[in-house]
């Protein structure tokens, strides 16, 4: 990652952004697992990983592009055979998502990833979810589950795993599409995301990480994506800027990501300060905490830092983190209540 010279924060402004309520909603739970965990796992699972110890996995976190990154990331998700295996991850992840200030999670998970390997569905699910349930019960965040189709993979694949999903129907809010996204447009997917709505999940895609606007527009209108995951490449086509001013539909962006994954040499480069200016829909999220080099707060913070960025800028971005949430309006506003009263309580 190029460092850029940064000013640092006031104290006031790093005080708010860590910890005003806000929602992450683009968090890739198999991206939160830290290489302790890893090894841990793969000693309690007697799973051999190609890497000798912690340090020198994380010395292996230097990517050049998506692949490069998601080769690694399916490597490390190898540990995962059983139910508790996925428990303990999202458990620590909800943990850490609370203590940033996160009053409500997305969680995307990855079912093709465990499957292809022999674990079965429910195994992912109910271990994810009984996490889930312990954290809203014990910390008091909540959280729901998206369940994304690997587009590398094929169509009719995603529809067998949406198939294996039906018993677990009631504990998911949406479908996502993720993995390798040059040369995997979104039109690809449309009779699965098709099928999905029509069970009543919510439709979300990665689009515009790496790929072109095009993927924005596809994401759009073949799979009727109502969130778009990343989408900074929105801003090579100013009519698609203008449609999505007009829809609202939000933009889940990952800054640290983003740099770590060279789409932009250093977060002075980022525009999500200009998207925000213009009246779109944003938010910060972490999108793969463990190999990017931070949580929620420190995507907040260190944008903050590169981009010059005030409390007004904060107030805004945790208020579309809330509003891009698939909760009922009423949820809504009891967030933005307690954001505004947060706000208020800084001397
Ligand atoms: N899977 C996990 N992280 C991803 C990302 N940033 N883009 C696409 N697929 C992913
Ligand atoms: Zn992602």
């Amino acid at each position: 990652m190029n460092v850029q010279a940064t000013k640092p924060l006031n104290t006031r402004l790093e005080t708010l952004l860590r910890g005003m309520p806000k929602t992450e909603l683009h968090i890739h739970i198999e991206g939160s697992l830290e290489p302790e965990l890893i090894f841990a796992l793969a000693k309690r699972n007697q799973v051999t990983l190609p890497f000798k110890d912690v340090d020198s996995l994380r010395a292996a976190y230097d990517f050049k592009d998506l692949q490069s990154f998601l080769d690694i990331y399916y490597a490390g998700a190898s540990v995962l055979l059983e139910e508790e295996d996925f428990y303990d991850m999202t458990w620590a992840y909800l943990k850490r998502a609370h203590s940033e200030g996160v009053v409500y999670a997305e969680i995307f998970f990855d079912p093709q990833t465990h499957t292809h390997r022999g674990v079965a569905v429910s195994t992912v699910i109910e271990g994810i979810d009984r996490a889930c349930q312990h954290a809203k019960t014990t910390l008091g965040i909540e959280s729901a589950l998206i369940m994304c189709f690997l587009r590398h993979l094929d169509e009719d694949d995603a529809l067998k795993t949406l198939q294996e999903a039906l018993p677990f129907l009631d504990r998911l809010i949406g479908v996502g599409l993720d993995s390798s996204e040059l040369g995997h447009p979104p039109e690809k997917f449309e009779r699965v995301f098709a099928k999905a709505r029509a069970l009543g999940l919510k439709a979300v895609a990665h689009a515009g990480e790496e790929g072109p606007a095009a993927y924005i527009w596809g994401a759009l209108k073949a799979l009727g994506a109502e969130r778009i995951d990343h989408g900074v490449q929105c801003v090579q086509d100013d009519q698609l800027l203008a449609e999505l001013k007009r829809t609202r539909v939000p933009l889940t962006v990952c800054p640290l990501s983003n740099v770590k994954l060279c789409v932009y040499d250093n977060l002075s480069q980022h525009p999500i300060k200009k998207l925000l200016d213009m009246g779109l829909c944003v938010m910060v999220n972490s999108d793969d905490p463990a190999y990017f080099g931070g949580y929620i707060n420190d995507n907040y913070i260190e944008l903050f830092k590169a981009l010059d960025m005030n409390e007004d800028d904060a107030i805004a971005l945790a208020a579309c983190s809330i509003e891009a949430a698939f909760v009922p309006q009423s949820k809504k506003d009891l967030w933005l209540g307690q954001l505004q009263a947060f706000h208020q309580s800084l001397t």
